[in-house]
């Protein structure tokens, strides 16, 4: 993919970053995502919740219980292997169940785990008036621009556009006039980022919720990822601005080995907040440590450690080293400077309870 690149640059200028992510992780061919084994789970290239353990989609099926409608859909957009739609159909009564996947291994893991999903293209292609949908760490990985914050009495509002240049055949980060629509979004969601902070720019992943609010006339979306509010973003370093994972590490140098290490955004959660209230829905964001607290994680926990001791007293050593990983699992997912510390974004609209 470099030789490509630096050809395309070299040839029509500096690359939005949005398009060069877009091409680094989708790209039909050699995109991160599309080529190659599926990323998450233990042996691949980062851990999520769901691979963590099966209680994560145990306890998301909890709250899609209590929100959803009788004749609901369930569609979880960015399956990865299936680890969260598996155990959180089999907590679920009767329900059509969808996967919407851009990767194309992806897309074959979970047709064969999971013969009973429907593999789809888009939301419009649920065939459902009302449907529970889940976002597990996927908002973090919709191309995102990049903009810089100048001082507000130079041109272009006080912002520019940071993109990818060739400089001597070597892909550079560069600074670019900024298209209208990223100084149209950045004026509007990074309102006080200080001059000279750099903050992504996330048009598409705000697109992406508009889209499934506006394919359904019930809906309850459950977006789950790391990410805060502008201020908090703000408070991060510019080098946490875009961060990359490889092989369960970070720090992967993307520029220099693009389309092989995943390239991620933290999520603004005030950006996601607007755009889901402007469309009527109710919105509520907690941690992720609350958010499974308030569904019963930690009865859960407590009817691990019954069972464990019950095992133990029993002599079944193997059944209560189960029970006892099972309860280290979720704590892991509980854990407040980790998994725990993730933001959960709840985005419902009833037609039954409109005004
Ligand atoms: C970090 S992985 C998370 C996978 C899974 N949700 C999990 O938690 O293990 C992100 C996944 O989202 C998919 N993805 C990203 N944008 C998407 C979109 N707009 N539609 C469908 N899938 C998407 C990617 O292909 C990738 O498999």
């Amino acid at each position: 993919m470099l030789p490509l690149l630096v050809e395309i640059i070299s040839t029509s200028g500096p690359m939005p970053f949005d398009e060069f992510m877009e091409r680094c992780l989708y790209d039909a061919d050699d995109g991160f995502f599309s080529a190659g084994a599926v990323r998450p789970g233990a042996k691949g290239d980062f851990v999520t919740a769901p691979e963590v353990s099966p209680l994560f989609g145990e306890l998301i099926a909890r709250w899609a219980n209590r929100v959803r409608g009788g004749a609901w859909a369930t569609v979880e957009i960015g399956a990865g292997s299936g680890a969260l739609l598996g155990p959180m159909i089999a907590s679920m009564s009767e329900t059509t169940t969808f996967a919407i996947e851009r990767s194309r291994s992806a897309r074959r893991i979970i047709r064969e785990a999971l013969p009973t999903v429907t593999v789809a293209d888009s939301i419009v292609d649920v065939d459902a008036s009302g449907a529970v949908v889940i976002l597990n760490e996927v908002l973090d990985n919709v191309p995102a621009a990049l903009v810089q914050r100048t001082d507000q009495s130079q041109k272009n509002e006080g912002w520019s556009e940071i993109a990818v240049g060739v400089d001597d055949g070597v892909l550079k980060l560069v600074d670019v006039p900024p298209r209208n629509a990223v100084v149209e979004w950045a004026s509007r969601y990074l309102t006080d980022l200080p001059v000279g902070a750099m903050a992504s720019v996330q048009i598409a992943a705000g697109k992406l919720i508009e889209s499934i609010v506006e394919a359904l006339d019930d809906v309850a979306i459950c977006v789950i990822d790391y990410g805060g509010s502008t201020a908090e973003l703000a408070g991060r370093s510019d080098a946490d601005v875009v961060r990359t994972y490889r092989h369960q590490r970070s720090g992967f140098d993307y520029l220099t080995h693009p389309g092989q290490t995943d390239i991620t955004v933290d999520v603004n959660t005030d950006a996601i907040v607007a755009i889901a209230e402007r469309l009527g829905t109710q919105v509520e964001v907690m941690t992720q440590r609350d958010f499974l607290l308030s569904l019963g994680a930690d009865e859960m926990l407590s009817e691990l450690r019954t069972s464990e001791i019950a095992l133990a007293r029993r002599g079944d050593v193997m059944g209560q080293l189960r029970e006892r990983s099972r309860g280290v699992e979720l704590r892991a997912l509980l854990d407040p400077p980790g998994f725990g510390s993730f933001k959960v974004i709840t985005i419902v609209r009833k037609r039954d309870t409109m005004p």
